[in-house]
């Protein structure tokens, strides 16, 4: 979603702005802008669409040591050239960017108004300049602290003053900022992917902190006035690169990534030859571990269809009740929280508003929530203090996919350290750790043969609708082919359990539909054989997923996919990779723009 970058230095700004701006662009966006301060004057250029209009239309030659820039993702107002930001009150002498959501604006505005202000934006961003300016009477810090007394909302606020070129403030509540720090130069970003090329060292501010940065210094104090104390932290080395390499789009290459990223998840967590793991962030001990009563893991989208095949695995094999929640939901219905239960959080970008809404529900009522995250520092993982990380790398296309076998990875490690102090003996326990530490192989064996996708992809291509289907661990499998095929392609389809298909959407067949069946060779299999015959029978064109050597499976298929063997608790880990080359495929038979999906951000951060 929207981006902040800011800078104060020796170096011209510009370039610097410019260039975390692109390396923004993942988060999704649709507009972008930037504000330079230079001769006591703030020069402000934005534009509707990529941050390559805005590269042309910025004077890149222009001096200025001092700017901010943004990357808007509509919320309040359409996507036009005023209510991109930054915003400027009336005189042009005061400009903010802002990530969030303002909740008070209307009142704020009608007062604002009632005193001779007038509105160049439908945002509601606009009354942070407004505001600030009331309150300024040469002293920037006061202005922006007595300003945010009065605003009610989560924000990432960046401001800066033509009267002071060589200051920045930055204040957040509920939307990340993160300080980095260079060598007689200074960098505030949004994340922490603009700021690599720069610094590695970083202060995450908290909420309720208001930081003045210049190209020496950066001082903070809470909102109240009383003092922020923040440590300097490390980023940690980024894995893998950050460029397409030999691939067309980052969607390819993150799932030709998988093996590493997998193999990074596992590394030093598996035990083989005791059949257990260990996982140094969760700061469990065996006998916690037997006391825990229930588990409860929370996510969205594509986390959300991992946490469903971790909750899966962890009350079939551990035998623990698990559930999955939809973090969205969770938070607004008054969960009833066990103080004793484990809740897990899921989320790749670490940031995403539901989850972290979800988390704090949690934590409010006694409960404790480890994390299972990506980004290292994000606000997720620094708001649970315990979990694990995935170790995914950076993760660019919108659509996730690395990140998903990561995460299903790290809880398929944590349901074997649990079960194995509860009902895994010790032959089954070393069969699992022994099958886990092989899943990179496996992925790569399947990534080198990966069978007719783009003969699936002709019977997608063009169809009104398409349906997925899979029973167990393969239904949360079916869901995310789904969500892969609506978020890249466009294609209308839905994911059902084979065993709800007579309660509705069998109507739905008709000659040619396509169905696209997981079928691995587990306990299911046999019924998701009758469910594959009932479609077939209606004239559904049918691509199977399926075990190699399943000849039963492959004789149903319009299409059959054949995927390598591996212990039936991992297939998920196996059958997506099919679902994810074929959205893939089907988006650029259909020209889509695969890594920057219409309306979608890599991170969601407001609600
Ligand atoms: C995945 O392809 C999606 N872009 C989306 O569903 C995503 O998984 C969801 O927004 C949650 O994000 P998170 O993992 O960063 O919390």
């Amino acid at each position: 979603m929207c981006g902040i970058v800011g800078y104060v230095g020796p170096r011209k700004a510009t370039p610097v702005l410019l260039d975390g701006l692109r390396r923004l662009e993942y988060r999704g966006y649709d507009s972008a802008g930037v504000a330079l301060v230079d001769e006591g004057a703030i020069a402000v250029t934005k534009c509707v669409g990529r941050v390559g209009n805005l590269i042309e239309a910025v004077d890149d030659t222009a001096g200025g040591n001092l700017g901010i820039a943004h990357t808007r993702w509509a919320t309040h107002g359409g996507v036009t050239q005023p209510n991109a930001h930054p915003h400027c009150d009336m005189t042009g002498r005061i400009a903010v960017v802002h990530n969030g959501i303002i909740d008070n604006d209307e009142g704020l505005k009608a007062r604002l108004a009632a005193d001779g202000v007038t509105f160049a934006s439908e945002t509601d961003t606009e009354v942070l300049p407004h505001l600030i300016a009331r309150h300024y009477a040469g002293d920037p810090h006061e202005a922006v602290l007595k300003a945010l007394q009065e605003v009610r909302g989560t924000y990432g606020l960046v401001v800066v003053f033509a009267d002071h070129p060589d200051l920045i403030i930055a204040a957040r509540n509920g939307s990340p900022l993160v300080v980095g720090l260079g060598e007689g130069e200074n960098f505030i970003a949004s994340d922490s992917h603009a700021l690599v090329r720069y610094t590695r060292r970083v202060i995450y501010l908290e909420d309720r902190e208001v930081a003045c940065i210049t190209a020496t210094e950066v001082n903070s104090v809470q909102l109240d006035g009383s003092d922020a104390i923040h440590t300097v932290e490390e980023l940690e080395a980024i894995y893998g690169s950050e460029d397409k390499g030999e691939f067309p789009h980052y969607m390819l290459k993150e799932i030709h990534e998988q093996p590493e990223s997998i193999g990074r998840c596992l590394r030093g967590r598996i035990l083989p030859d005791l059949g257990s793991a260990r996982l140094g962030g969760f700061d469990m001990s065996p006998r916690d571990l037997t006391e825990i009563p229930r588990v409860t893991i929370l996510g969205c989208g594509t986390s959300y269809h991992a946490a469903m095949v971790g909750a899966m695995a962890i009350e079939g094999l551990a035998r623990v009740p698990a559930q999955a929640e939809i973090a969205s939901e969770f938070r607004y219905r008054n969960p009833v929280i066990d103080p004793k239960a484990l809740f897990m959080a899921v989320s790749q970008s670490g940031e995403t508003a539901d989850t972290l809404g979800g988390i704090k529900e949690v934590v409010t009522k006694g409960g404790r929530v480890m994390g299972v995250v990506n980004v290292v520092g994000s606000t997720i993982a620094r708001t649970c203090g315990a979990g694990v990380y995935i170790h995914s790398g950076p993760e660019v296309a919108v659509a996730s996919t690395k990140a998903f076998t990561s995460q299903v990875t790290a809880l398929y490690t944590f349901t074997l350290m649990l079960a194995r102090t509860r009902t895994l003996g010790p032959h089954d326990a070393v069969e699992l750790a022994r099958a886990l530490v092989s899943v990179p192989d496996v992925v790569s064996e399947y990534l080198a043969e990966p069978g007719p996708i783009e003969e699936a992809v002709r019977h997608l291509v063009g169809a009104r609708y398409a349906l997925f289907m899979g029973r167990g661990l393969s239904f949360p499998v079916a869901l995310e082919g789904a969500l892969k095929l609506k978020e890249i392609a466009y294609i209308p389809c839905e994911a059902y359990p084979g065993g709800e298909m007579k309660h509705g959407p069998i109507a739905m067949m008709e000659p040619g539909t396509p169905v696209i069946a997981i079928v691995p060779d587990d306990q299911h299999r046999e019924k998701m054989i009758s469910n594959m015959q009932e479609v077939r029978a209606r004239g559904a064109a049918l691509t199977v997923i399926h075990s190699r050597g399943d000849l039963k499976a492959q004789s149903l298929a319009s299409v059959s996919i054949p995927v390598p063997r591996i212990h039936t608790l991992l297939t998920p880990l196996i059958s997506v990779l099919p679902l994810q080359l074929l959205s893939y495929q089907a988006a650029l038979a259909l020209g889509k723009d695969i890594d920057r999906p219409r309306n979608l951000a890599k991170s969601v951060t407001v609600e």
